[in-house]
């Protein structure tokens, strides 16, 4: 038997009214702050990730499904979905556009990570960018867009964690303070942070094992080691923040996972959930990112979100989310030429809007309505010789066992 790919997960029709729920809440917000919608290719070159998202990461170090394709060109399948933005901003020339580019994306995310709740090889999310601009509102208005998109999905308690990190500047001095603060306790880290030191600092204050989270907690806070101009951007950023009644609060300790951001940076979780894979949602300020990919210096910010820990979430706060395409109608027959005048009704309803299926079978009409009860169809109509010669049907409320005897030319007025 052959089965998913380990990581991987089939979203069958019962859960596909959360996914529809979670793209349309997301889109209309698009709508409302301007963002338009961009898809770049499920690969790319290679070397776009290991430049942007940074050779000591976890993503590009072990995560990564690379290979080389029939040509011998470098491919990677998108582990991100802002290095591809990035690309298409500058390949497309988009710096001569009105600045901000305001652009959101859902995509399919690849990386290859240990299977658990909430973590999968492949997942799904969707993003937003905003491109050109270095304002704080703009920051402010990316996480606000976040946080509205949760409230309007319906999820209760949840939290913004936020940090900067400064910029090419200032993060130089306070890495080196760092890495000292960390050399000194040097014993008590695991094996990966000992090997991360020097590499990617910054990424140690981010380690769950119980010996360096205590360690992390006393560590040396980049909001201390600010530029005039970073304090500044972070100082306003905050401003907005209340300004827009959005609680939030500092975490020293919140890096993020990729290496291209510069100042801002957030996470939003369930409030009190801690671990590797509860956050639903994350972002920040990459600054230096589109000129590093070859374009002019670009200040950008952005964020994204992972749809199956939306669906997790809302399955367990139990947010109701609308039903998909009720059926309308389910059409039992009996007897040849009633089959017939069922699959010319099938199709003349279908074509006056109302949803429709016939029943496939010549089985008794108490199997029939049996199928049209697994359907979830609103009405039945039933179709045998009488009906046939008379030009009627029988027209039967499912939830309410009625039945009335309606005249075909009239049926389709009389459903709607
Ligand atoms: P990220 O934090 O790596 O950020 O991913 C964003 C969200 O995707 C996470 O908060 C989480 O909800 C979800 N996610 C990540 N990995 C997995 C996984 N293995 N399984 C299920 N869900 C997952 C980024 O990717 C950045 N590109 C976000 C960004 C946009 N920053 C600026 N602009």
């Amino acid at each position: 038997m052959y089965q998913a790919p380990r990581g991987t997960s089939d979203i069958l029709p019962p859960e596909q009214k959360y996914w529809s729920y979670i793209r349309h809440t997301a889109s209309s917000i698009c709508q409302l702050y301007g963002y338009q919608r961009i898809d770049t290719p499920t690969f790319e070159d290679a070397r776009l990730f290991v430049r942007s998202i940074g050779e000591s990461t976890d993503i590009v170090e072990k995560e990564m499904y690379s290979f080389e394709d029939k040509g011998g060109d470098p491919i990677t399948l998108r582990p991100e979905g802002t290095a591809p933005v990035c690309r298409a901003y500058v390949e497309h020339g988009m710096h001569n556009l009105p600045q901000p580019v305001r652009l959101y994306y859902m995509a399919s995310i690849f990386r290859y990570e240990r299977p658990q709740a909430g973590r999968y090889r492949e997942h799904h999310q969707f993003g937003v960018e905003a491109l050109g601009a270095a304002d704080p509102a703009l920051d402010a208005e990316v996480i606000d867009m976040a946080w509205q998109l949760y409230v309007n999905l319906g999820l209760k308690g949840i939290a913004l964690s936020l940090n900067s990190i400064g910029c090419s500047n200032c993060r130089p001095r306070y890495l080196e303070v760092l890495k000292s603060y960390y050399t000194q306790h040097k014993e008590s880290l695991c094996p990966d942070c000992k090997r991360r030191l020097g590499k990617n600092t910054l990424r140690l204050l981010d380690c769950k094992t119980p010996s360096c989270f205590a360690l992390n907690e006393q560590a040396p806070r980049s909001m201390d080691y600010l530029c005039q101009e970073c304090a500044d951007h972070f100082n306003q950023l905050r401003n907005y923040l209340n300004l827009l009644n959005l609680p939030f609060s500092l975490s020293h300790r919140l890096v993020r996972g990729l290496d291209y951001y510069t100042r801002t940076v957030f996470e939003i979780a369930p409030e009190g959930e801690t671990g590797a894979q509860v956050a639903i949602g994350g972002g920040g300020r990459y600054d230096d990112l589109i000129e590093q990919l070859g374009g002019k210096p670009t200040p950008a910010v952005g964020f994204a979100t992972g749809i199956e820990r939306l669906v997790l979430n809302l399955k367990k706060q139990d947010v109701v989310v609308p039903a998909l395409f009720p059926l309308t109608v389910f059409i039992a027959h009996l007897g040849q030429e009633a089959r017939d005048e069922a699959m010319k009704l099938t199709s003349h309803l279908r074509k006056s809007g109302i949803s429709t299926i016939a029943s496939l079978s010549d089985k008794s009409l108490k199997a029939q309505l049996k199928q049209a009860n697994v359907s979830g169809a609103r009405y039945s109509i039933i179709i045998g010789e009488d009906e046939v010669k008379s030009r009627t049907v029988t027209l039967r409320n499912m939830a309410k066992g009625e039945q009335q005897t309606v005249p075909i030319d009239k049926l389709a007025e009389a459903l709607r």
